[in-house]
């Protein structure tokens, strides 16, 4: 059963980085929107990962925020504190929703999880652009930027375009042209329709999506069938040395149309 099992799974992982045009996929077993189990096996593959993958000693890993990564970072323990000292860092300022799951609280739970460091990013996303122009020219706030920015790892997820412009208090009329736009997806600020086409960018600050060419190790996290549209054309216009861990939900609903 176990080799049947994990032969499957290799084969739809390598059929999935094709279609996709990633550099590396890792399907984990189940589908999140029916079982929340799937977060404890994402938790795991990805600590694999990095412990495999991350420079001995110190490291920087920068991360969003979002369900995801916020059930992602509770199933961490502390492993890889033995030959790693991981800082983790915020990749954005703060967002509607809850506080578990600010980029900010994300980074903060995997430090404690891990036994690692954490620097915070005390920012709403949502400012007047004159306010921004004025703290980005903080020294303080540029240097955490410049950290995450010079991270050695981004972990980062994907959204669902209607999920995402509730958590980001959109106006009615921003919603309608989401809507007109036919957006289907939302990473890093950025809403994209199903061609992968920049529909709507906010105004924010912190790292953009052309500084993810420079970041080394750079893993992209879903779960759940339901996002399976949203994911596949987030690699329209994500870097092409992206690696994608999802569920079996995500995986199957992509490839049955492919
Ligand atoms: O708000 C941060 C963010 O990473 C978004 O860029 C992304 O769309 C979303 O969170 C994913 O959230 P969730 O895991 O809750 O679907």
């Amino acid at each position: 059963f176990h080799w049947d099992e994990a032969r499957r799974l290799t084969d739809k992982e390598e059929q999935l980085k094709q279609v996709l045009g990633v550099e590396r996929c890792d399907i984990v077993h189940g589908d999140a929107d029916l079982d929340k189990a799937v977060y404890s096996y994402l938790s795991q593959r990805i600590q694999q990962i990095l412990q495999q993958q991350l420079p001995m000693n110190e490291a920087v890993v920068a991360v969003t925020g979002g369900t995801t990564l916020a059930q992602v970072g509770q199933g961490f323990d502390d492993t890889l504190s033995k030959d790693h000292q991981i800082t983790f860092v915020p990749a954005r300022g703060g967002v509607g929703g809850s506080y578990r799951i600010q980029s900010n609280s994300v980074a903060g739970l995997m430090a404690q999880q891990t036994n690692g460091q954490y620097i915070p990013l005390f920012l709403p996303e949502k400012l007047e652009e004159y306010t921004a122009d004025l703290l980005l020219k903080d020294p303080n706030i540029q240097s955490i930027i410049d950290q995450s920015k010079n991270a050695d790892c981004l972990i980062l997820s994907v959204g669902a375009a209607d999920v995402m412009a509730k958590r980001r208090l959109m106006t009615k009329a921003q919603y309608q042209y989401l809507k007109d736009n036919n957006a289907v997806g939302e990473a890093f600020g950025i809403f994209y329709n199903q061609q992968g086409e920049k529909v709507m960018r906010l105004p924010r600050y912190g790292m953009v999506l052309d500084d993810l060419e420079h970041i080394p190790l750079l893993l992209t996290v879903v779960a759940g069938s339901s996002k399976a549209h949203a994911v596949e054309s987030y690699f329209k216009l994500a870097p092409k040395h992206s690696w994608l861990i999802c569920d079996e939900g995500v995986a199957n609903r992509i490839l049955q149309t492919h």
